[in-house]
């Protein structure tokens, strides 16, 4: 057997976590022949339900998990870790917008990132508590462990568009490729459906209605998330957590040819967006395990409005956390 991977999981005994830890557990993410060792962070108030979540996992006898470790300390739950889903943080509530967390959340990310930096040195990170971009570069700024290994999920937004046009277009959403979600994990995000294919074919040929792809597919994609908290009171759970294994398996795993994935990463400036900034990219990963940014993508004039608009947005978020970066 292999050397098991040192998975931690934050915010563990949270909604998301609840369907991530059992999944990565069973082998779905890292492979069927990788043995895990899950460490799982907990504020000190939710360390009873983090021993239930335990009992649970123990309870499904997954033969890859070897071990479990149940902490309210990031340093000791970070120690040697491969990966980390940085979940934990509090969710919006109806009527909220995500940035509207920004102050509440942001400094759990500050801590983290330095936790992160005194207990792993193989690591790679990838956010999900919200506003997941600017967490994420906050945590970024705070450790020194190379920024390429930074990641925020725009995976949900992904699977959202590529459902939506599957469905607008009678094709299963298999047949729905090179989507990418371009900015801010906000009601500002650019879902690109100018670049998009399914079967093969430009989506704007597939669907030829263009007032239903630049009004009701991007607005319903920008505010599903709201959507999802007014139906249920809560917001999204088991597909967040869905598309956070897709996220992770999207970087550890070759693109198929042609194609690409939805990941926020540290602008190099690609696309003449500020350097630094965690930005949703068109990613693909290679056989080597490294990734990179799709460039030379065309926007139409109107395309391109939305691109600015998120751009913008993500600066502004920036500057409300200057003080959380170093
Ligand atoms: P939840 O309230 O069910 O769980 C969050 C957990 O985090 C709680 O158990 C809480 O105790 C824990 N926590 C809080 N502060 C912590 C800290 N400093 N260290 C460790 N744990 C801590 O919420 P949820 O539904 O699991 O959502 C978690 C986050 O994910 C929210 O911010 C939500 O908005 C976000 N989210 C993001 C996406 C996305 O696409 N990026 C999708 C859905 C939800
Ligand atoms: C989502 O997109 O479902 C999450 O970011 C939760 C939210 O606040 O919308």
């Amino acid at each position: 057997m292999a050397n098991p991977i040192r998975v931690a999981v934050t915010g563990a005994a949270g909604q998301i976590a609840y369907s991530i830890l059992f999944r990565v557990a069973s082998g779905q993410v890292f492979g069927q022949d990788r043995p895990v060792h899950l460490k799982m962070l907990e504020i000190t108030p939710a360390m009873k339900a983090l021993q239930g979540v335990a009992m649970e996992l123990s309870d499904c006898a997954f033969p890859l998990l070897t071990k479990m470790d149940l902490t309210d300390s990031a340093e000791e739950a970070f120690d040697g870790i491969n990966w980390v889903f940085m979940v934990g943080a509090k969710p919006r509530g109806p009527g909220m917008e995500r940035a509207d967390l920004i102050l509440g959340n942001g400094p759990i990310f500050v801590g983290q990132g330095r936790a992160l930096n005194r207990g792993a040195s193989d690591v790679r990170a990838m956010v999900v508590g919200n506003p997941c971009n600017t967490n994420c570069l906050i945590a970024m700024s705070n450790s020194d462990i190379p920024k390429d290994r930074f990641s925020a999920m725009m995976r949900l937004d992904q699977n959202r568009s590529q459902s939506l046009l599957a469905d607008k277009s009678g094709q299963p959403v298999s047949a729905v490729t090179n989507m990418a979600v371009w900015g801010n994990h906000s009601n500002n995000q650019y879902p690109d459906f100018e670049n998009a294919k399914i079967g093969g074919k430009p989506a704007p040929q597939v669907i030829n209605d263009q007032s239903w792809l630049q009004e009701t597919f991007v607005k319903t994609v920008q505010n599903r998330g709201a959507e999802v908290i007014k139906a249920r009171g809560a917001s999204s759970a088991a597909s967040a957590a869905n598309a956070a294994l897709d996220h992770v398996k999207s970087l550890i795993q070759p693109t198929p040819a042609g194609d690409w994935n939805s990941v926020a990463v540290c602008s190099d400036g690609q696309y003449g967006v500020d350097k630094g900034l965690i930005f949703g990219y068109p990613i693909q990963t290679k056989a080597d395990g490294s990734y990179g940014v799709v460039e030379g993508l065309p926007m139409s004039p109107w395309a391109k409005a939305k691109f600015d608009a998120v751009h913008e947005e993500l600066r502004k978020e920036r500057e409300v956390v200057k003080h959380l970066l170093k």
